[in-house]
């Protein structure tokens, strides 16, 4: 990071979004397409904040718009919203992977991983000032909050994130997806819903 001590701080989201852009702070960058930087209305009282960026993510650029961003995008559907009227991030904005064939799986960030790109949530944050928070799973919880207790007894519980803001916990999409008991699935989309 000793590149970056000279780096002039963002002034503003967009300035923000300008350096993540080119960033280099850790090794996900050599591997990924681009930064996949946050969306949406930049007024907004909530910011969902997810994992990573997947395999569609990482080629668009934009957030939640693969298998598990359609869980969420349903689920938001559901409780009466739309993409528009929220802010959506990720933890770590470079897609880690590991190729098997022509297929590229997901990695689940490290924790140094996670707290290097906390700097660029922390910009995040500060810039859009949200009401509160939601951390889609045990990583975004814990890039939001620094607790990395298991998820199952935190789900529908608000925390204090390290920003001071009110964070509220629920399931990441892509374990939803894995569920393969159907009705376990439905409680779990149920369940997301509901926080939402
Ligand atoms: N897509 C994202 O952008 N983030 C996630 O956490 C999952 C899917």
């Amino acid at each position: 990071q000793a590149a970056h001590m000279g780096d002039a701080l963002p002034e503003t989201l967009d300035q923000a979004r300008t350096a993540a852009m080119t960033c280099q702070r850790c090794a996900l960058c050599d591997g990924a397409t681009q930064t996949v930087w946050g969306t949406g209305a930049t007024d907004a009282a909530l910011m969902i904040v997810g994992e990573q960026p997947g395999d569609q993510e990482d080629l668009t650029g934009t957030p939640f718009v693969g298998p598990a961003g359609q869980v969420l995008r349903q689920a938001m559907t559901a409780a009466g919203f739309g993409p528009d009227q929220v802010w959506l991030t990720n933890a770590v904005k470079h897609f880690k992977f590991t190729p098997q064939g022509k297929q590229r799986l997901h990695v689940t960030p490290d924790r140094t991983e996670v707290d290097t790109c906390r700097w660029w949530l922390g910009w995040e944050l500060a810039f859009l000032r949200p009401k509160v928070t939601l951390a889609l799973g045990a990583m975004a919880a814990l890039a939001l909050t620094g607790n990395d207790a298991r998820l199952s007894a935190r789900r529908g519980t608000v925390e204090r994130g390290l920003h001071e803001g009110p964070v509220l916990i629920s399931w990441h999409p892509a374990y939803i997806l894995r569920l393969s008991d159907p009705v376990a699935q439905n409680r779990a989309r149920d369940d997301l819903t509901q926080d939402l």
